[in-house]
């Protein structure tokens, strides 16, 4: 152990790190430093992120994605449990597109290769010739194998746990945080006496940036007031807020008070890496609103993100469904969406041109959130390398199979409001007319 003067010791963050402590201070650095680390954000991009609702994965059916650009599908063994396999066969590299499911069984559209939940080929004599393998069918039955990611279900949510590469033998992955740091209940939020609403929507641009603009307060007065029904969000009204920071190893928080009653919160942001953000309307232990977003990036300018909320209030299925609730609600989160899209594809242009330089941005003094994130994914980038697969931009050939909800928003938007127009006819519309008809 090491006694050394505080000014002399060298920090990333040096300015983070002296500012508990006066110049001159003599401190134990093995204790220090691990106080320290314990104030940090842990580093990577690897990690858990949330996929899929878990209804979106039906039995017998495959759901195509992507992680970083690697093609990915999910599909139910015969014991219902989840799994993530590389989109491509072992056998010659076709993608699964086209193929099936049955039995928890997946085969290759392109020779019929029959694969076990546990990824062996159940087949090797009817995809190959016997007289021209010139080795014995084992060894080579034992290359033909599945690679997969590990999944888990949870809160309703389909996650797997991304790593530099899939395996063939599960057992080999060391997950790293534990799935539990994003429970809604390990984070101060239970959904048990909830309901919720959620959509999905793919985006061409950067999946950082998406992950920026849902940590920026000050957007949602200017871009989303006129959206939002809280009266409190509208730049007419802006006021302004104490930013209260909170970061250990596995989530940072910022919670915002209001300035002129700094006891009273308005909002509160937690960013879990690497994809998911929490947002809850004051205190999560007296909280009736939690909004959960999740991240998923799909590939070079391609994310999706997944936003589901839960609230504590309005919960009456009937009343519900009189006002439409559920498709209104979809119809306030796609018009959100639509409100950002053009500020995320302009910036990410601008950004991937050149034409603006990170040094160049001027991020807002005061929002040490956004400043942290940046900082945080500048390390993670460098200590995980996940966007090794982008080589060649021109083949973006599994973009009609991974993009389902359009990148231009527009097509679930418009089936979303003829749904209300069709609901809307059959509840108040047709009994009036069938009234008026009698009479
Ligand atoms: S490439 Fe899949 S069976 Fe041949
Ligand atoms: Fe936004």
């Amino acid at each position: 152990m090491e006694n050394k003067q505080i000014n002399f010791f060298k920090a990333k963050d040096i300015n983070t790190v002296l500012k508990p402590y006066k110049k001159g201070t003599v401190v134990n650095i093995d204790n220090f430093e691990a106080r320290e680390r314990q104030k940090e954000l842990k580093t990577g991009l690897y990690g858990w992120y949330a996929i899929c609702p878990s209804n979106v994965l039906k039995k017998n059916k495959i759901h195509y994605f992507s992680l970083f650009d690697e093609p990915l599908l999910l599909f139910r063994d015969n014991k219902n449990n989840v799994r993530c396999i590389k989109n491509i066969c072992p056998h010659r590299g076709a993608s699964f597109y086209g193929g099936s499911i049955s039995n928890g069984e997946l085969t290759c559209p392109y020779h019929g290769a029959r694969f076990s939940s546990e990824g062996n080929c159940q087949n090797i004599d009817s995809i190959t010739c016997r007289h021209i393998v010139d080795n014995n069918y084992d060894n080579y039955a034992k290359r033909i194998h599945l690679s997969q990611y590990k999944t888990v279900e949870e809160d309703n949510y389909i996650f797997i746990y991304f790593s530099d590469k899939s395996e063939m033998d599960l057992n080999n992955i060391k997950e790293e945080p534990s799935i539990s740091n994003y429970e809604l209940i390990s984070n101060g939020f239970s959904i048990e006496d909830s309901v919720s609403e959620e959509v999905l929507v793919d985006f061409k641009c950067d999946w950082s940036r998406i992950i920026e603009n849902h940590l920026d307060i000050l957007h949602i007065f200017w871009v989303h007031g006129d959206t939002i029904p809280d009266k409190e969000v509208n730049k007419n009204v802006l006021v302004s807020f104490n930013q209260k920071i909170n970061i250990n190893p596995n989530y940072i928080e910022s919670i915002y008070f209001y300035k002129k009653n700094p006891t009273k919160e308005f909002i509160r942001i937690k960013y879990i890496p690497p994809g998911r953000i929490l947002i809850y309307k004051g205190d999560p232990a007296v909280s009736r609103y939690v909004q959960v977003l999740d991240h998923i990036p799909l590939g070079e300018n391609k994310a999706r993100v997944i936003v589901r909320h839960y609230r504590k209030f309005l919960k009456n299925k009937l009343l519900n469904n009189l006002i439409l609730f559920k498709e209104n609600q979809k119809k306030i989160f796609y018009k959100i969406f639509n409100e950002d899209y053009m500020i995320l594809k302009t910036q990410t242009y601008n950004h991937k041109m050149g034409l603006i330089k990170n040094d160049e941005i001027k991020l807002l003094g005061e929002d040490r959130m956004i400043n942290y994130f940046w900082n945080w994914y500048k390390k993670s980038e460098e200590k995980d390398t996940p966007w090794k697969y982008i080589n060649n931009k021109e083949l973006n050939v599994y973009d009609e199979i991974i993009f389902k909800y359009p990148p231009e928003i527009k097509k679930l938007e418009v089936i979303n409001n003829i749904n209300i127009i069709r609901k809307a006819f059959i509840r108040y519309a047709a009994p009036l007319i069938f009234l008026l008809l009698i009479i």
